[in-house]
Order: structure tokens, then C-alpha cells, then sequence
């Protein structure tokens, strides 16, 4: 089948990015090319973008519920042959009813513990004992920074090596670090989180899910988030359903009153609206000053212009690590290398 990325005539268009759906697919194929994250994602979304039948069943979709990486992780989760969109498009067709489902039910929410990698060197320079608070947690594998292993690598070859206090974990997080490498783990007593659909690494559903919103060829990352849920499982967090915005104070009202509270998100502030962005960061602003929290913010560098706008000139980040707004380090959005300023 030939691969034109013309509009699909009489597709609908998504009201928030006025795209119709084979652009969407042929944006985030042109993603996928730039950064080489998943060639079979990327020949997918191209198969989709050029095919009128896929994309007439897409739009039978809301808007939100039409986006590449929930269609391709539903398929897999509902058995969809590895390969190429060749080999996808039949299998889609017949599957559609249950790949239908997946997308109706579930929602893009990958959680990645190697973000802890890229946190870790900021979070050790606070004074514990640390209550830590994360918005959008989804399953809460990036609320355990201090029971995971890191080997950091320095540009000179160097290689620091940090376990938690009771020895090496299972998780071994690997991170590229330009930069002072952290010399201590961060005494973490407490720990919650906040999502309006937290997951939970105990259930079997849930955590297949978060396995097939691992992109197809980054087994190394199944392999991660496999360990990271059993350390998780083994001492579940307490994760509160709900909208970060009307539940964030009672959870740092929760926290013991001796520790000081780290409210973290990541990979979690593009979903707000301009009005929901303004409003969570004038209550952060709030809580640092009535009760000292400190902010830690890693977002792609699109999402909080006001900290971008601090970075130095010329710098083209993919992620910023911000703390109380003012950027620190320049990260990978899958925790795998972190630059601090
Ligand atoms: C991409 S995941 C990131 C999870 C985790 N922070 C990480 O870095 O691995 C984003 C999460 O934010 C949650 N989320 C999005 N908007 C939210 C809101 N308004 N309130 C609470 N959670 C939200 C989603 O449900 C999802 O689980």
C-alpha cells in the first residue's frame, strides 16, 4: 500500500490540535524517524496515517482516545502480532472490536522508575527525613528513589555506583550524569501519590498495561519496570484517586509534620490545560510557603515556559529539572541521561 499522507476527505478533526487523525499518526511517525525510539511504531503510524479505513475507525473514537501510543499499546495488550503494519492491518481489522475496548478503557499513563536516575542527584542534596509527594504517580515506581540501585557514568568513563541503605537492589538504574555525581541516597520516610487513575504493580491487568506502553524495542525497559513493580508490590505506596489540583494539599497535609515534603511530578503537566497549569503552579507556590515544600518538575521543555525561559541560550533540552521553578539539569524524558547546569 502506498504511503500518501493526504487528509483522509471527511475525517474529523481533533478540536484541541485541529489535526485530523492520519496527520496525528503522520506527526508522531515523523517523531519516531527523528528519534529513533520504536522503528516498528513508527512504520505503524505511517501504515495508519495512509490508510482511510483505520483512520474511519479511529474517528469513531473521542478525540483524545485516537492517539498512536494508546491504539498501538491497546493492540499489543489485546495480541497484536510483532512486525510490520503488513502484518498489523488485518490482524487490526478483525481485532478492532477488542482493540476498541483497551482504547475506551484505559489511558497513556507509562510510569518509567528510571526518571528516579535523573531526580536522584537533586533529591539527595535535601535534608531528610523526606515525605515524598508525587502528582500523576500513576502505579508510584518513581516514588521509590531510595530502594533502587543507580550506576551513574561520568564524559571521563567514570562510573559511581549508589545502592540503598539495606544493600544493592534489584533495580539497577543506569544513567549518563555531566555534572557533580550524587555521593548519598535520599532518606525517604513517607510516600504518596495522586492520580486520577492510579495503577496498581499487584494487579495483573494493570500491570500488563504498563508493559505494553513500553515502546516494542526497549526490552530494556520491560526488564526495569518488572523489577521496579516488585519492589513496589512488595511495599505498596498509598496512591489517592483523584485530580492533582483538588487533591495535592490534603496529601501534604497527610505527610508526617518532621519531614520535609518533595512534591514531584514528571511527564505529567502536558495533560493540563493553560488554566489547570497556572492554578497547580500558584498552589505549589502556596505550599512552599506555608509549609516549605520543596518543587521538583521534570517536564518536557515545552510544558512550563516560565522555567525555559530561564535555561541559558542555546541549550535544546528534551526534559528540564526545575526545583521551585528554577531549572537545574537538562534530562532524557526516559530518565537515561541527565546534564546539570
Ligand atoms: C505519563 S504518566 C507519568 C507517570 C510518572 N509520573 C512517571 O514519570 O513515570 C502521567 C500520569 O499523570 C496522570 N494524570 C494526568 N492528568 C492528571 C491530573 N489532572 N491529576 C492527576 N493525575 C493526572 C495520568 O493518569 C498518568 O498516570
Amino acid at each position: 500500500m502506498g504511503r500518501h499522507l493526504a487528509p483522509v476527505p471527511g475525517a474529523a478533526a481533533d478540536t484541541v490540535t485541529g489535526m485530523d487523525t492520519a496527520a496525528v499518526y503522520a506527526q508522531f511517525a515523523g517523531s519516531q524517524a527523528l528519534n529513533g525510539d520504536s522503528p516498528t511504531y513508527q512504520d505503524w503510524a505511517l501504515g495508519v496515517a495512509a490508510d482511510p479505513q483505520v483512520c474511519a475507525l479511529l474517528d469513531t473514537l473521542p478525540a483524545p482516545k485516537r492517539q498512536p501510543n494508546l491504539l498501538f499499546a491497546a493492540a499489543r495488550l489485546a495480541g497484536a502480532p510483532s512486525g510490520g503494519w503488513a502484518g498489523l492491518r488485518p490482524w487490526l481489522l478483525a481485532a478492532w472490536p477488542d482493540v476498541e475496548r483497551e482504547m475506551r478503557a484505559r489511558a497513556t499513563q507509562t510510569n518509567e522508575p528510571r526518571r528516579c536516575a535523573t531526580l536522584l542527584p537533586t533529591l539527595a542534596t535535601i535534608d531528610g527525613p523526606i515525605a515524598l509527594v508525587e502528582v500523576g504517580a500513576s502505579a508510584g515506581l518513581c516514588l521509590y528513589p531510595d530502594r533502587y540501585s543507580y550506576e551513574y557514568a561520568s564524559p571521563d568513563g567514570g562510573r559511581t555506583r549508589l545502592d540503598p541503605a539495606d544493600g544493592p537492589s534489584e533495580v539497577l538504574l543506569p544513567c549518563a550524569i555531566e555534572g557533580p555525581v550524587p555521593t548519598r541516597m535520599p532518606d525517604v520516610v513517607w510516600r504518596a501519590g495522586i492520580d486520577l487513575n492510579p495503577l496498581d504493580v499487584r494487579d495483573p491487568g494493570d500491570l500488563a498495561w504498563l508493559e505494553a506502553l513500553v515502546w516494542p524495542e526497549h526490552t530494556d525497559r520491560v526488564e526495569t519496570l518488572r523489577a521496579a513493580a516488585r519492589v513496589v508490590a512488595a511495599e505498596p505506596p498509598r496512591l489517592v484517586t483523584g485530580d492533582l489540583l483538588a487533591g495535592l494539599a490534603d496529601l501534604v497535609a497527610a505527610a508526617p509534620a518532621e519531614a520535609t515534603v518533595v512534591v514531584q511530578n514528571s511527564a505529567v503537566l502536558y495533560y493540563l490545560t493553560p488554566p489547570e497549569l497556572a492554578a497547580f503552579t500558584a498552589t505549589m507556590g502556596d505550599l512552599r510557603r506555608t509549609r516549605g515544600v520543596v518543587w521538583l518538575s521534570n517536564e518536557g521543555w515545552t510544558v512550563l515556559p516560565d522555567v525555559a525561559a530561564r535555561l541559558p541560550e542555546g541549550l535544546s533540552p528534551q526534559f528540564i529539572l526545575a526545583r521551585d521553578g528554577e531549572p537545574l539539569a537538562l534530562t532524557d524524558p526516559h530518565g537515561r541521561s541527565l546534564r546539570l547546569l
